[in-house]
Parts: structure tokens; C-alpha cells; sequence
């Protein structure tokens, strides 16, 4: 087992959802929590109760994975205790609108990309040259069963997380012959607030996706990475993917009336 005890695990987008539940699992096992979200008091909610409960360290920071600048920027300022990543988990990402292609707002699908693609690259380039150097590391990426199986209407948010399997490989391929591991986790349906933000803040239709079905937790998704995590140091787990039981596919799922 690789034991993360006093390890600093990194999580991108651990203000809400699958991040934060992750931050917790992970502080359980003794990992000192470096986050970071553009959301700055909820950070602080989740430091705060990782602080009550666990015997670990929490540096939080504000960060927004879109804007290169600024995440070399925090990632360079960060204090030199934190910087010997071991886990980074890059989760944060989004899906905005749900439109056809021909009715598409660009500004959702550069939301998409930007943080999807783009803010996940721009964090791992400046953390992978350290974990080469250290020699250990783990990069976990949230990909989602959407990088897998088109929708309609699920065209931009398709794309990016294609994208992300596409990465994963790539990261594996080029970094054989270090220690360092790759790993990408791609969920079904997890209720969190991903709908709420895909429906631009409308939460009527936001629950209408979980409606009749029992929806993956945040939590069940933070089992599978810590997991992931904590498989001996010679184990590469390349790819979870993982549905409710009342999901078969995107599309496909079992909703009961009432
Ligand atoms: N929920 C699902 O059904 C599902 C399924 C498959 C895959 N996923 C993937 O799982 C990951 C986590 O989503 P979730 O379901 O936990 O949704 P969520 O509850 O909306 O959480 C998304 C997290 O990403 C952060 N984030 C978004 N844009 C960011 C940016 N530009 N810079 C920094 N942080 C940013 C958000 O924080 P701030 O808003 O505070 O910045 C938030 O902490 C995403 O990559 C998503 O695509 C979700």
C-alpha cells in the first residue's frame, strides 16, 4: 500500500462536490490538503472542517485553473513546505449550457475548454517537473463516462473530457520510465453541484437529472480515487469507470416514477 500519511495531495476545484469529498477522504489517511477553487469562503469551509476533525495540515488558496499566469503564479508563491506534491488531483471542470452545436453559446464552450483541457494542463506542466525530480507522484484526472460516450447536446462538454482521456494516455506514455503514476476517474451521474452549474443556476432543472434514480455521491467518487491513490507504488491503475447501477450509458438510465 502506498501510505499518504504526512504526503501532500494537491486538489483542484475542492470547494464543492467530487474535490471536496476527496480533500476529506484523503485527510482521513493523514495527507496534508493543498486546495484551491476561485470560491474562497467555501475553501475555507472545507479547510475548517478538515481542521476539526483531522490531524492534518490545510493550505488553501484561490485559484482560477483558466488563467495560465495566475496558476503559475500560485503555484510558484506557494510555501516551500507545500511544494513536494506526491497526489494531484486535477478535478476542477465544469459543463455550462446544454445546447446543440448550432445554438451554442461560446462563451460556455470556452468556460468548457478553458477549465476542462486548458486549466488541467496548465496545472500539471507546473507540478509533473517536480514529482519527476522527487521521484514519486501521482497524477489523478477526473475525466467522466462523457470522454467516453457523445449525447446530444453534450457536444463542447463531450469534447473537453474526450480530451482528458486523451491527456491521461498521453501523460502515461510519456512519463514511462519515471515513478510516476496516471490515473483518470470517469464518473456516471455523482449529484453535486455540476447540474446546478451546467443549467447556469437554474436548480429546478438541475434536479430533474437525479430525478427517480440514485445518483453516485461525491463520496462514492473519493473512494475510487483514494483507492486509486493507495495501491502499492508498482500498480498504475490507468482507468475507473464507474455509473450508478440505474445508469447504463449517458443516456440510458432506470427512473422510476413518483
Ligand atoms: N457530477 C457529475 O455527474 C460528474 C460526472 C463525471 C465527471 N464529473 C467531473 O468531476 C469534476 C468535479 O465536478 P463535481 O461534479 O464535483 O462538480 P461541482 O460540485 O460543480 O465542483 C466543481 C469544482 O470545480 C471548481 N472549478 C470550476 N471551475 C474552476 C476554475 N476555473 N478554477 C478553479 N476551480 C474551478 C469549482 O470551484 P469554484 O466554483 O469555487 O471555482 C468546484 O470546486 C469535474 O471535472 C466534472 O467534469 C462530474
Amino acid at each position: 500500500m502506498t501510505n499518504l500519511k504526512n504526503k501532500i495531495v494537491f486538489i483542484t476545484g475542492a470547494s464543492s462536490g467530487i474535490g471536496r469529498s476527496s480533500a476529506i477522504k484523503f485527510a482521513e489517511l493523514g495527507a496534508n490538503l493543498l486546495i484551491c477553487a476561485r470560491r474562497k469562503e467555501r475553501l475555507e469551509e472545507v479547510s475548517k472542517e478538515i481542521a476539526l476533525r483531522y490531524k492534518t495540515n490545510v493550505h488553501s488558496f484561490q485559484m482560477d485553473v483558466r488563467d495560465h499566469q495566475e496558476v503559475e503564479r500560485s503555484l510558484n508563491g506557494i510555501p516551500a513546505e507545500w511544494k513536494n506534491i506526491s497526489v494531484l488531483l486535477n478535478n476542477a471542470g465544469l459543463s455550462s449550457g446544454f445546447d446543440t452545436i448550432q445554438e451554442g453559446a461560446i462563451e460556455d464552450w470556452e468556460a468548457m475548454i478553458d477549465t476542462n483541457v486548458k486549466g488541467l494542463l496548465y496545472v500539471t506542466r507546473a507540478v509533473l517537473p517536480g514529482m519527476i525530480e522527487r521521484k514519486e507522484g501521482h497524477i489523478i484526472n477526473l475525466g467522466s463516462v462523457a470522454g467516453r460516450m457523445v449525447y446530444p447536446k453534450g457536444n463542447v462538454y463531450n469534447a473537453s473530457k474526450f480530451a482528458v482521456r486523451a491527456l491521461n494516455e498521453g501523460m502515461k506514455m510519456d512519463l514511462l520510465g519515471t515513478p510516476v503514476r496516471v490515473t483518470t476517474v470517469d464518473p456516471g451521474l455523482v449529484e453535486t453541484e455540476f447540474s446546478v452549474v451546467r443549467f447556469h443556476g437554474d436548480k429546478e432543472r438541475a434536479s430533474i437529472v437525479y430525478k427517480g434514480i440514485t445518483p453516485l455521491t461525491p463520496d462514492d467518487i473519493a473512494d475510487a480515487i483514494v483507492w486509486a491513490a493507495t495501491r502499492p507504488a508498482h500498480v498504475n491503475i490507468n482507468e475507473i469507470v464507474m455509473m450508478p447501477v440505474d445508469q447504463a450509458s449517458p443516456m440510458m438510465v432506470n427512473r422510476k416514477s413518483n
